[in-house]
């Protein structure tokens, strides 16, 4: 087993050409917030979030995610792990409690404000939400194309990282060509293209077997290695068991955390 903070940057399952993107990736994002203070990514205080007029489902939940913290999100199906990414990603707002994103209480950022702090954020959904009209290879440099980035700043790297998950066939065909597998490793290449400081993955392992799994996992390990916070929803056992790491476990609305 892994130790999440005692890895080596010389495993050797990452071809140095992956190492060299990555750093760069993880570089370009974190150097703007050296200076802040130091203060948790995220923290959440007595968080709730009901839907519409249905029962809460998520309750009291008080927790911070530390910067370059690795951990699992898990609980049975249901308990709520999506919706607390989506509060993560700020695409929902609680129903009570405190949230502060990056040292700011989200209830008082200016809803234009939100995309900003979002970027900071990289999601991999659960179902994907590629755009079946862009390839594969668009759908990944997208994020760099809505800032207005030169293509010839980010076409290398685009296709370095398609042919690392193994989409190097894959780069000029549309998303309902793609198997479930192959889907799920485009959106998290295009997660990781916005530079993010924080990583949320829904289920990432969900649509690929064992050897990619565990290729993914080394892929988000080096990323925290590199600086990175990352939360992992999943119900993978077999993937936990692979990294001594922070598990926070859902279930019956409230959060227990094993650090
Ligand atoms: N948009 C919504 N409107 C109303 N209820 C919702 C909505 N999204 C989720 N729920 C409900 O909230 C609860 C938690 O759902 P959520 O998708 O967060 O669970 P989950 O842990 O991610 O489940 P899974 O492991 O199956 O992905 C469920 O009871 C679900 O029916
Ligand atoms: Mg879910």
């Amino acid at each position: 087993m892994v130790n999440a903070s005692q890895r080596s940057p010389s495993n050797g399952r990452l071809s140095s050409k992956i190492y060299r993107l990555l750093t760069v990736l993880v570089n370009k994002s974190h150097g703007e917030t050296k200076n802040r203070l130091s203060c948790p990514l995220i923290h959440f205080e007595n968080v709730g979030l009901r839907y519409g007029m249905g029962p809460e489902i998520l309750r009291d939940l008080t927790f911070d995610i530390p910067k370059k913290s690795f951990q699992f999100l898990t609980g049975p199906s249901g308990a709520g792990k999506t919706s607390l990414l989506r509060l993560l990603f700020m695409s929902l707002q609680p129903t009570r409690g405190l949230i502060r994103m990056f040292g700011r209480d989200i209830s008082e950022i200016p809803r234009p404000e939100l995309p900003l702090l979002r970027r900071r954020v990289g999601i991999v959904f659960q179902d994907f939400r590629l755009l079946d009209h862009l390839t594969t290879y668009e759908n990944v440099a997208l994020p760099l194309r809505v800032r207005g980035k030169d293509e010839s700043s980010y076409k290398t790297d685009v296709l370095e990282l398609l042919k690392w998950v193994g989409l190097g066939e894959r780069i000029n065909v549309l998303p309902p060509v793609l198997s479930g597998g192959e889907k799920q490793r485009a959106a998290i290449a295009r997660a990781l293209m916005d530079r993010p400081e924080v990583l949320l993955a829904d289920e990432p392992t969900g649509n690929v077997d064992p050897p990619m799994a565990k290729r993914l996992l080394n892929l988000f390990l080096e990323l925290n290695r590199l600086g990175t916070a990352v939360v992992i929803a999943t119900h993978d056992l077999a993937l936990m068991e692979q990294v001594e790491a922070r598990r926070m476990i859902l279930s019956g609305g409230h959060l227990d955390i094993y650090d």
